[in-house]
């Protein structure tokens, strides 16, 4: 046993959240959210390397004074792209890979070790949790589907696979210039058996300014 590698994509710039500093970068308790999540694996001592996609232009602020398991690299158009460079520099020898969204920063360690066990039994896999509204497929203003709501799981992260499974989905992703917001879809897609584990309601990703106020809130009451 090597160690896992994390990859955690930090490179988007939160269109939705709005502001000048992209969300991953603004602060909950003190401390931007993006540092939580890589302190929180650092600790973690099943966790060999954890490797971080940003923008290019903060290459040079973030490398100065960060720990000797934490790499910086640029990352890409797309969180598909970030996630591939986060990949491409993963060192030799390592056989599982997980990739964590850098804006939740409330995930279950212990969810993450079993994910990390289903990923070397069978692949792949990511924590799933029961959609609670009813989902409808829409067109222009109109229901045109209403899938069964117990077959529909919302995706989390971290997402856990073997290494050489996440490079064969993002090669053939690329190749067909196919671009998903979840590897864990992608797997699927491509035909690896993809594992479900029940995630967790805690383990939301930040991606309006309400959900940090909720954030601060857990934080305030929980920690992180
Ligand atoms: N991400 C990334 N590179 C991109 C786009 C997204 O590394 N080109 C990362 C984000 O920084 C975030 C994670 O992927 O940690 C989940 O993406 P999301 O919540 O969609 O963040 P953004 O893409 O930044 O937000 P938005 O979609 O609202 O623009
Ligand atoms: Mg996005």
């Amino acid at each position: 046993m090597t160690g896992a590698i994390v990859i955690v994509p930090a490179a988007g710039s939160g269109t939705r959240f709005g502001g000048d500093l992209p969300k991953q970068f603004r602060e909950l308790g003190g401390k931007p959210i993006v540092q939580h999540v890589i302190e929180r694996f650092l600790l973690d001592e099943r966790v060999a390397r954890v490797i971080v996609p940003v923008a290019e232009q903060l290459l040079a602020v973030v490398n100065r004074g960060s720990s000797e398991r934490v790499e910086f690299v640029a990352g890409g158009a797309t969180r598909q792209q970030s996630v591939r460079r986060g990949l491409d520099a993963v060192p030799d020898g390592y056989e599982i890979v997980a990739v964590h969204d850098a804006v939740r920063p409330f995930f279950a360690v212990e969810t993450f070790h079993k994910l990390l066990d289903l990923a070397a039994e069978s692949g792949a896999a990511f924590p799933g949790l029961p959609v609670t509204d009813t989902i409808h497929v829409v067109e222009g203003d109109r229901i045109t589907a209403t899938p069964d709501r117990r077959q529909l799981f919302a995706a989390q992260t971290p997402q856990c696979f073997r290494l050489e499974v996440l490079r064969d989905v993002l090669a053939r992703a690329e190749g067909n210039q196919d671009d998903a917001t979840d590897e864990a879809g992608l797997a699927a897609k491509y035909g690896h058996v993809v594992r479900l584990l029940a995630g967790d309601p805690m383990n939301f990703k930040i991606t309006q300014p309400e959900d940090l106020i909720v954030a601060e809130r857990v934080f305030e009451r929980l920690g992180s």
